[in-house]
């Protein structure tokens, strides 16, 4: 039993980094051992963010067989990221694993199985959900605060410069905007506004029939309803908004890990919400801590995102993914198609 959790990072690509540099904000938190397809991947991170010890291993395997880790942070592309969820909870670790969860819900079910199976904690890192000025709204929503939400605007996207054969614009990678961002704005209209109970979708596509422009219409409880975007060719807004009978909640850019959020009442004053606890790093510190507090308290998944909410938000997408024609082969029908 050791005094602190002990991570390994599975993958050292972008995120990767930026989860690596956050983690050395959260208490109890050691990044242990990093594993990557080169040896030379692994030792370069290991040198720039490990803590001492810190194991550099040359392989997937290598690290989920570390004694030393507690956890594995999955952080390679979302098409692989069954097959090393898989690798970790088989070797008897703990997952916190990237977004989306994976592909299509049949991979992401299979998961649960296991994870369920192994009885392990397993996560989607939904940051978002984790993080304390989005906790403070969604909270402040809940008790009645800001009134009774009408409408969800929530936007994010950017401009993709990708060499071809990157996850971002490689179907066989899981290639889009939906899945790589518009699962933000969807989450963002969950989180606030409950279980959908109708999607709509239109989607530009590339020439290799993936998503580059999304749009989503969606229908909620009470007769609310959201506009969510996202986009990989536009300096997109990337900002969120609720509206209420009562005023508006502002998320500025960057709604998904805002600094802080603005409620200004129809009859009132701007107001500054900040969030319900201090924030670590960039937020993913805040998702981590999460992760420790779930395993200290001896759950197998987080309160902040169950895997019900992650299973929800995955079977949504598989039905906007038929809206708007894109399919991947680790899709069933895919299967079916091709015999
Ligand atoms: N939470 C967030 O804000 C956020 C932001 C960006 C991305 N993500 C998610 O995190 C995941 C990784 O995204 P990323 O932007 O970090 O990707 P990336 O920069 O392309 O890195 C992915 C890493 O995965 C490993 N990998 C294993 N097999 C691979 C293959 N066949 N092709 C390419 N890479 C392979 C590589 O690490 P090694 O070479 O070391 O093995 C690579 O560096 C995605 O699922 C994405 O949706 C989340």
């Amino acid at each position: 039993m050791t005094d602190h959790t002990g991570w390994g990072i599975l993958a050292t690509g972008r995120i990767a980094r930026s989860f690596a540099r956050d983690l050395r904000e959260v208490a109890d938190a050691r990044l242990v051992a990093v594993g990557s397809r080169t040896a030379g991947s692994a030792e370069a991170f290991v040198a720039e963010y490990g803590a001492p010890g810190c194991r550099a291993h040359a392989s997937y395997d290598g690290l989920v067989a570390d004694p030393a880790v507690d956890v594995v942070y999955v952080a390679s592309p979302h098409a692989l990221h069954l097959e090393h969820a898989r690798l970790a909870l088989e070797a008897g670790k703990h997952v916190l694993c990237e977004k989306p969860l994976t592909l299509n819900i049949a991979e992401a079910e299979e998961m649960v199985r296991l994870a369920r199976r192994h009885d392990r904690f397993l996560m989607e890192a939904m940051w978002m959900a984790c993080h304390p000025v989005i906790r403070g709204i969604r909270d402040g929503l809940a008790e009645g605060r800001f009134g009774r939400p009408r409408q969800v605007h929530a936007d994010l996207g950017f401009v993709v410069e990708a060499p071809p054969g990157s996850r971002i614009v490689e179907l066989g990678l899981g290639a889009g905007a939906l899945l790589d961002m518009g699962i933000y704005p969807l989450t963002f209209a969950d989180l606030m506004l409950g279980p959908a109970e109708e999607l709509r979708a239109t989607a530009g596509l590339s020439n290799d029939a993936f998503d580059e422009d999304i749009a989503i219409a969606g229908r909620y409880a009470d007769g609310a309803v959201a506009a969510l975007t996202a986009s990989m060719t536009s300096v997109s807004p990337r900002t969120a908004t609720i509206a209420t009978d009562r005023g508006l909640v502002e998320l500025p850019v960057g709604f998904h890990h805002p600094p802080h959020a603005v409620w200004t009442p129809a009859d009132g004053e701007p107001e500054t919400l900040s969030g319900v606890e201090p924030l670590l790093g960039t937020g993913l510190g805040n998702e981590a801590a999460e992760v420790q507090r779930c395993l200290r308290a001896g759950l197998r998944e987080s309160p902040l995102v169950p895997h019900e909410q992650t299973l929800r938000i995955l079977r949504q997408m598989d039905d906007l993914r038929r809206q708007i024609g894109v399919a991947y082969s680790a899709d069933p029908a895919s299967h079916d198609a091709t015999g």
